[in-house]
């Protein structure tokens, strides 16, 4: 593996976008301890203290059209829901497209930033959040509805190292599977783990809000919802509410 390993850095993101300008190679990884700027989606910050998670960056050169990039985020988000499983009792959902709850809370994220020109993909940065060794006072109090750490869901101290180690080990086998065999293996995963599939939803784009139950994720990996009157849309984006 091509590893880089930094105590700080403003954003592991950052440092792999640089590295990739530079033309290092597919598959370069950065992690690091501490992030004082750590991105999350939507241009919210992703809170990254030192030895506390897993903050990880992978450089990606896929041969892929790029309308076929989110599909790469899906299929991240499969590998840290095995990995989570297997390591544990706990079971981690995933809450489309990428956000990883267990027990109904955040534990980890995922940010595909893409750098695309003529519809070729030059390169995807795939970034990695988990939430690892963080206890309850760790975690802000306004977010304790809503996030936490695996040891906390799990009462289980997690080795970090060794949590790194088997998830781009897991991610190297299906990233090569889905480039021979196509989304389909992911897609069966996803769907596995998938939270609140088959249940009644709340989605909001930016032109509208609606009911709608989930029904899976589309071959290209779009979320599939369908109203009441038995309308179908397939979704690329939007935000997903309940209860
Ligand atoms: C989200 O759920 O909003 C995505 C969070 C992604 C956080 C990871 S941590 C490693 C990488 N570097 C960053 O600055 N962000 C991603």
């Amino acid at each position: 593996h091509n590893l880089q390993h930094f105590e700080e850095v403003t954003s592991t993101q950052e440092v792999v976008h640089q590295l990739a300008k530079q033309g290092k190679p597919h598959g370069t990884v950065v992690i690091a301890d501490k992030q004082v700027q750590g991105k999350g989606r939507m241009s919210r910050n992703w809170d990254s203290p030192k030895g506390k998670g897993i903050w990880m960056s992978i450089l990606l050169r896929p041969e892929l059209l790029p309308y076929q990039a989110p599909q790469l985020t899906l299929l991240a988000a499969t590998v840290l829901a095995e990995v989570i499983a297997e390591q544990s009792s706990i079971l981690p959902q995933i809450k489309w497209p990428n956000d990883l709850l267990v027990n109904h809370k955040k534990v980890s994220g995922i940010l595909t930033e893409m750098q695309a020109e003529q519809d070729q993909i030059q390169y995807v940065v795939l970034g990695i959040g988990i939430n690892v060794n963080q206890t309850e006072s760790d975690i802000p109090e306004e977010l304790q509805h809503k996030a936490s750490s695996l040891q906390i869901e799990s009462q289980q101290q997690w080795s970090i190292q060794g949590t790194i180690q088997r998830i781009l080990q897991q991610f190297e086998r299906t990233y090569d599977q889905f480039m021979t065999n196509g989304f389909k293996d992911v897609k069966l995963k996803w769907e596995q783990f998938g939270y609140r599939i088959g249940e009644e939803v709340t989605i909001s784009t930016m032109k509208k809000s609606w009911q709608a139950r989930l029904v899976g994720i589309e071959p290209d990996g779009a979320l599939l919802a369908r109203d009441e009157k038995g309308k179908e849309e397939k979704l690329y984006s939007a935000e997903i509410h309940w209860g």
